[in-house]
């Protein structure tokens, strides 16, 4: 049997409105299993952060049962809080006129960690993260990039064995956003942790999340792999085409449904069975240069899902 880490049966949230009650979660049901990093995506108002809030205490849902490593988690029990960790790419736990190391040293107390145990995992940490310098200077004077690596150590000193990600890489340039997910990979890896990533970059779900769960207005829409999701839901694939000289968007159209066209380079979405009819049509009646048949993004498969596209 897999170990259930965190177990949610039927959860249920409702917020008091003006008027009436906001249902931000819909009665949703999943586990998580150890070791696992797992994405959970959705629109603005899904209900993603109201989500995490309940597997980590903040809230306490309306109706359902949320059992998460053996604890409820509204209870907040210091053994309980002391195996969590939690990232918000919109919140900062960090003390702001003060150097990031000092944040540190405070956790360090909260949680009860030993000197030996603290400086172990404070250099480990520095090393993945490469800091060491940035840990002296005010929070305030930070970048973006060097501000969220400080708060994962703030959020990883007690090197918690199950981890809350709510958009970690918000606003990170690419490099930044980068070394974040070389992090985390690493992390899940070394610390047999289990983590939940909430993001709207597919790069970070598509580099690091075998599974993903999908909600839609505070209900679940998909649970599954990744790589099923495109076999699931997407019947077509895009041939990527690059010509010598440019033709009219209406001549292309007629072999097949343009995505994207400039004159020159332009897709083709094309069902699964007609990938080779249509790109020998396209070789045969245009001076192509390059052609590429490849899986819709994970971006624009999430999008129709979003769009209720696929909805029976
Ligand atoms: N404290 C709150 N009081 C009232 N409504 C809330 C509160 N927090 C969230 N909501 C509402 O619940 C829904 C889900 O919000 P949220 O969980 O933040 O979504 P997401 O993180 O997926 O963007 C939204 O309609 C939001 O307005
Ligand atoms: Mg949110």
């Amino acid at each position: 049997m897999k170990q259930s880490v965190i177990s949610v049966s039927n959860l249920t949230k409702d917020f008091k409105g003006i008027k009436k009650n906001i249902r931000a979660i819909d009665d949703i049901s999943f586990d998580l299993y150890k070791e696992e990093f797992v994405a959970f995506i959705g629109l603005n108002g899904a209900g993603k952060t109201t989500t995490l809030k309940c597997l980590t205490g903040l809230l306490t849902p309306t109706s359902g049962k949320v059992s998460v490593l053996g604890y409820d988690p509204s209870k907040r029990k210091h053994n309980f809080l002391k195996k969590i960790g939690m990232v918000m790419g919109n919140k900062t736990q960090l003390w702001w006129e003060l150097p990031a190391i000092e944040t540190f040293q405070l956790n360090k107390e909260i949680y009860d960690i030993e000197n030996g145990k603290y400086n172990e995992i404070l250099n480990e940490l520095f090393d993945l993260l490469d800091i060491r310098e940035v840990i002296q200077i005010p929070v305030r004077k930070l970048s973006l990039g060097e501000r969220m690596k400080c708060e994962l150590v703030a959020s990883l000193i007690h090197t918690p064995e199950l981890l809350f990600l709510d958009e970690p890489t918000l606003g990170l340039d690419i490099l930044s956003a980068q070394a974040l997910r070389d992090f985390l990979r690493e992390y899940n890896k070394r610390y047999k942790a289990t983590i939940l990533l909430t993001s709207h970059n597919m790069q970070d779900i598509s580099d690091l999340c075998k599974r993903v769960i999908i909600i839609d207005k505070g209900r679940l829409v998909y649970d599954g792999k990744i790589s099923e999701l495109t076999t699931d839901f997407v019947k077509t694939k895009d041939i990527l085409f690059t010509l010598q000289e440019s033709v009219t968007q209406k001549e292309i159209s007629e072999i097949g449904e343009l995505v994207r066209f400039t004159g020159l380079t332009g897709i083709l979405s094309v069902p699964r069975n007609r990938v080779a009819s249509t790109s020998s049509k396209l070789l045969s009646r245009f001076k192509v240069s390059d052609l590429n048949i490849q899986e819709p993004s994970l971006e624009y498969i999430v999008g129709d899902i979003f769009k209720g596209k696929y909805r029976e």
